[in-house]
């Protein structure tokens, strides 16, 4: 995004050149015409989209809030396609920024350049289904979690709305409203405790735990779950009125390794968000939890592996269903 001053021209031929004198760029070319007009090139072997926006003001501060309709007052067409398709530098639209959490965004920027990649390898043959899939297994290797076989050839959906969100379990659901919601995908209450020990790797931002600190169910006080000793060190991580976007671990002292000491956690009360705690807390759920504890905890490495499998089957498109999305995070 730039300023009033440098023209489309300034973006097509002088940065143009420049990056092209860069030896990490390779490959660089412009796409003058396209709906969006952007320079595409890669930057160490990763492929990026760059689109240009010209924006009617002075300057553009570092922080700049695009969806902030003063910076978009006359704008012109092309431009405002620009930023409204890339508003986070990638493309994305509206629908999917207000889909997915302010505090969950940084992941949806890892699968823009497998997507790019993998287009400019075969285009539209591998969906962003199966991209999703590949990488959850792949981040679990990566952690130390056993490997499983990802069954692959998903189409992707041809609606992108942030209202189908409704229907995943929020973060202070009852555990009749998680068995539930499971339910409803075909999922039974030992594949739900299974699949949220994928807790075992990642954060949470503090806006999901604070409330279970500070003021849970209007008490004014604590989650009475939350165990005496970790409440401090919770607290410590969220203070009250602090940053919401602030993040902690979902299995203290294990964050990026994947394996039950999340379950062990969740036993002595020291689940992180509440739809965690609740997991030990209601009978429903607490005998699988105790399916995994001690020597038993072995099974959740492969246990996890099939649970992902049945998860992936979930109203699969194949055939002449849906399609392959070019970009991950719209509709074609
Ligand atoms: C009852 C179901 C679930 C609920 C209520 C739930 C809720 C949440 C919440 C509130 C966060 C923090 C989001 C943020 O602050 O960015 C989170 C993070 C995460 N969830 Fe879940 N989740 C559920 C199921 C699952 C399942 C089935 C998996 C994987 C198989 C999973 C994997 C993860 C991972 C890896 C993170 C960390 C993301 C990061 O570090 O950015 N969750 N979950």
């Amino acid at each position: 995004m730039s300023p009033r001053m440098p023209t489309r021209n300034d973006f097509f031929i002088v940065l143009h050149e420049i990056f092209a004198k860069r030896v990490e760029v390779s490959d660089i070319h412009c796409v003058k015409d396209a709906k969006v007009p952007l320079m595409m090139f890669k930057f160490e072997g990763i492929s990026v989209d760059l689109p240009y926006a010209q924006l009617q003001v002075i300057t553009v501060p570092e922080n700049v809030d695009i969806l902030n309709p003063l910076f978009l007052n006359g704008i012109d067409e092309f431009d405002l396609q620009n930023v409204d398709i890339y508003p986070l530098g990638l493309l994305e639209n509206q629908t999917m920024r207000d889909a997915i959490p302010k505090t969950a965004r940084h992941f949806i920027f890892p699968l823009h350049p497998i997507r790019s990649q993998l287009e400019t390898a075969c285009p539209g043959v591998v969906s962003c289904a199966d991209i999703v899939a590949l990488a959850a297994r792949d981040s679990v290797v990566q952690t130390g979690g056993r490997s499983w076989q990802v069954p692959l050839g998903r189409r992707d959906g041809l609606v992108s709305q942030a209202s189908d969100t409704a229907n995943l379990p929020a973060f202070n659901d009852p555990i009749s409203v998680q068995i539930s919601k499971f339910a409803d995908k075909g999922l039974n209450t030992q594949d739900l405790v299974t699949l949220v020990g994928g807790h075992t790797i990642g954060t949470s931002a503090c806006a999901f735990i604070s409330v279970r600190l500070y003021n849970f169910n209007n008490t004014n006080g604590p989650d009475p779950d939350i165990n005496q000793a970790f409440l401090p060190q919770l607290r410590a991580l969220c203070p009250d009125g602090g940053d919401g976007s602030r993040r902690v671990a979902l299995d203290t002292g294990s964050v990026n390794s994947f394996g039950s000491s999340y379950y062990e956690n969740l036993r002595n009360g020291r689940g992180v968000i509440e739809s965690d705690a609740k997991l030990w807390s209601d009978r429903r759920t607490q005998r699988y939890v105790r399916g995994f504890l001690g020597q038993a905890g072995s099974r959740f490495n492969a246990e996890f592996g099939r649970a992902m499998v049945k998860m992936g089957n979930v109203e699969v498109k194949t055939g002449r269903q849906g399609e392959i999305r070019r970009v991950c995070t719209a509709t074609n």
